[in-house]
């Protein structure tokens, strides 16, 4: 996720048993001309791995010699973004508006399926909007081009990221191809994780927004999949542990003042569906340095000490 999956949070997510990470979606261009915000991006450390780098453009020549430059950062594997939504990247023909151009975007695969060392998968959505949903064929295409895998977010570009998953699709993409086939869309919770499989017959599922706040999330879909259960939720003594475990992951890996500023949002998803937190809440927006921000967590700690978190507990996005 651009703006929240850096180094720490995939620490972090590791941590609580997430298996395979991304960094977040690099501008190829901006990495051709080595851009610092850009290359702080592709910064891991051994035991963030296996991680896969996602690339953003749509010139078969600027991704090449990104591909390139990715080379030193050593990625396991090299995914390609035409999913992204935003204005700022479809307007330049990025992201998802590849989706519209499915030639040019099949060549371009090629491309970059022949000068890589390491494997192409693709990120793409269901299409366009309702009218040109395309998944299939893009897929299909992509899966001649030479790429190893696609991961499928079932959600049109006009649909954002709000709205129906089309599962749908999903499944259609699966039964075209013979290469692994990755959904994503909704996985808010261990159950809504186990429906993505069931619906669509997926290989693998991705998960989003509901980690943010919830790196449980990784432990408690393991388990629900495994035992066809959920684990005992945990409590609020834990909570607070692994807060303050995030915020010395940030501090440490962006410096305190830049660290804290950047927590103060995990802050905010990390009490989500807890009671009373509005005071908390608001001062952590102001605050700037690490013990401001420990002090914080610690009042929540005391003020919620009796709470317990009970699989009711409105936690992840999918129960709001
Ligand atoms: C803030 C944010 C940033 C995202 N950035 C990326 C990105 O850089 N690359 C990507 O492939 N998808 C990105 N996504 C999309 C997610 O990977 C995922 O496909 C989408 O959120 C649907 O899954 P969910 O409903 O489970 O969150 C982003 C989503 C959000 C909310």
């Amino acid at each position: 996720m651009a703006g929240i999956s850096d180094l720490s949070f995939r620490i972090l997510n590791r941590r609580f048993g997430c298996e395979f990470a991304f960094t977040e979606m690099i501008s190829a261009r901006a990495l051709t001309y080595r851009n610092s915000n850009t290359l702080k991006m592709l910064l891991a450390d051994p035991s963030d791995r296996p991680l896969g780098m996602q690339l953003l453009g749509n010139d078969g020549k600027v991704m090449a010699r990104a591909i390139e430059l990715l080379r030193e950062y050593k990625p396991d594997l090299i995914d390609i973004n035409a999913a992204c939504p935003v204005a700022k990247v479809t307007s330049r023909g990025e992201g998802s508006a590849m989706l519209s151009e499915p030639r040019r975007l099949f060549e371009m695969l090629k491309t970059v399926v022949s000068v890589s060392e390491v494997p192409i998968t693709l990120k793409i959505r269901s299409g366009w909007d309702h009218s040109s949903v395309n998944a299939v064929d893009v897929a299909r295409d992509a899966q001649e081009a030479g790429v190893s895998a696609v991961f499928i977010h079932g959600r049109t570009r006009e649909q954002g990221y709000s709205g129906e998953v089309d599962y749908q699709t999903i499944r259609k993409v699966k039964e075209a191809l013979a290469i692994p086939v990755i959904g994503s869309g909704n996985s808010f919770s261990a159950p809504m994780i186990k429906k993505m499989f069931d619906e669509t017959g997926c290989d693998a599922v991705a998960i989003a927004r509901g980690a943010l706040g919830n790196p449980w999330i990784f432990r408690e879909t393991e388990h629900f999949l495994r035992e066809g259960r959920l684990p005992e939720q945990h409590d609020i003594r834990e909570l607070i542990e692994t807060m303050k475990l995030h915020l010395d992951l940030v501090v440490e890996a962006d410096g305190e003042k830049h660290g804290t500023t950047k927590f103060r949002k995990f802050f905010a998803w990390y009490v989500r569906g807890l009671h009373e937190t509005r005071s908390v809440r608001s001062r952590a927006f102001f605050a700037e340095t690490r013990a401001q921000m420990l002090e914080l967590i610690d009042e929540l700690g005391r003020s919620h000490f009796r709470t317990r978190l009970t699989s009711g507990t409105k936690r992840s996005w999918g129960d709001q």
